[in-house]
């Protein structure tokens, strides 16, 4: 016992030692806090910026930023009253995640309940889950606390989703049904192929629709926030209403953890915003984090990760940020322009970084 307990209390001290060190270096360094935005939601970011600077937990910043820009309904696609679905309705998808613990709470396609990052944080600490979906997301919500139910729909959405139903519900996210260029009711259409709606007419790449009639720089931008705390803590948090005509009950990349986010303490933060449908089948953030584990800058994980998709999907339109734990950043993006923001101690406001595909 003796020489066992000689050994590894001098073992433990030095390891006490170098955390007090570690920790002492993350404050004099002046990285940190750091907040990180896709899109210049600059009011979100101001947001995040103010409570983790006063000493805010990240995942408390996040949920500050991402609220903001659910009131704000930043774009129309984030918080109620936009992105009408096939039916006008209007839902909600978001996510929190704790990068310290790893723990995640989402909901998918929330309806009556506006606070969707609310929702998923009330998700992550008051339940053993890490999503939940539709109605019953709502129906616990507002069993949590959550004010609802409320009409999510707005005067735009629904004079938006009159147009198209006008316009013979034009374009839309069905493929290979009959009858073509109506508003349904659907069925399958049995002899695949040959039968190219009017979005893949344009510019159809072999069994590769274009979906840039759908997903345009406005009808998808998702707010995906990273903030990293004072402690050197990480948390990430999305939230949108989806994709602008969907099909009643998609869920999009948003509350899909490693897709639209990740966040791990050891590593950084990545954010994406664009193309769910495609984006989610290759997870980009947990592709970003991952290089950035094995040793990637930033600017290369992130241009890593878009690539992976563009070489399937060559049409696709997305981005990802990218976040280390020595605060470097950089975005990478495929079919836009992309815009992310940031806020540091050496700043005295957001700054906005554009970057080109
Ligand atoms: C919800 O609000 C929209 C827009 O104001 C309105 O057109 C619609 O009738 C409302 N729906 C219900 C069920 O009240």
């Amino acid at each position: 016992m003796a020489p066992t307990n000689l050994i590894i209390a001098p073992l433990f001290l030095l390891t006490l030692f170098s955390l007090v060190r570690v920790q002492e270096g993350v404050e004099d360094s002046g990285k940190y806090p750091i907040v990180v935005s896709t899109w210049p939601f600059l009011e979100a970011v101001r947001a995040a910026w103010e409570a983790v600077d006063k000493g805010f937990n990240a995942v408390d910043a996040v949920v500050e930023g991402c609220s903001a820009c659910e009131e704000l309904r930043c774009d129309g696609t984030v918080g109620p009253g936009g992105s009408p679905d096939e039916n006008g309705e209007t839902t909600i998808d978001a996510l929190l995640m704790n990068g310290a613990t790893m723990e995640v709470g989402a909901v998918a396609s929330m309806r009556y309940v506006k606070d969707g990052i609310k929702a998923a944080r009330l998700v992550m600490q008051h339940t053993k889950h890490t999503m939940l979906v539709g109605e019953r997301a709502s129906i616990f919500a507002i069993s949590m606390g959550l004010s609802g139910p409320t009409n999510l729909s707005s005067s735009e959405s629904m004079e938006k989703w009159t147009r198209w139903k006008e316009n013979n519900c034009q374009p839309n996210f069905r493929k290979n049904v009959v009858p073509v260029g109506s508003c349904g009711p659907y069925q399958p259409k049995d002899n695949l192929g040959h039968n190219k709606g009017i979005c893949s007419e344009a510019s159809s790449i072999g069994t590769i629709e274009s979906r840039t009639c759908l997903v345009g720089p406005h009808s998808h931008d998702t707010i995906s926030m990273a903030v990293i705390d004072k402690m050197g803590h990480v948390a990430v948090g999305t939230s949108t209403n989806g994709a602008t005509f969907k099909i009643s009950g998609r869920v999009g990349d948003g509350p899909i953890a490693g897709s639209a986010a990740y966040a791990d303490d050891e590593v950084g933060a990545c954010g994406a915003t664009g193309d769910g449908d495609i984006m989610m089948r290759f997870l980009p953030c947990y592709q970003v984090v991952e290089s950035m584990r094995q040793g990637m800058e930033p600017e290369l994980a992130a241009k890593d990760a878009i690539s992976r998709i563009a070489r399937k999907f060559p049409d696709f339109m997305g981005a990802v940020v990218a976040i280390n734990k020595d605060g470097v950043h950089a975005g990478a993006c495929h079919g836009w322009t992309f815009q992310y923001s940031v806020r540091s101690p050496d700043m005295d406001d957001v700054k906005v970084f554009t970057v080109l595909p």
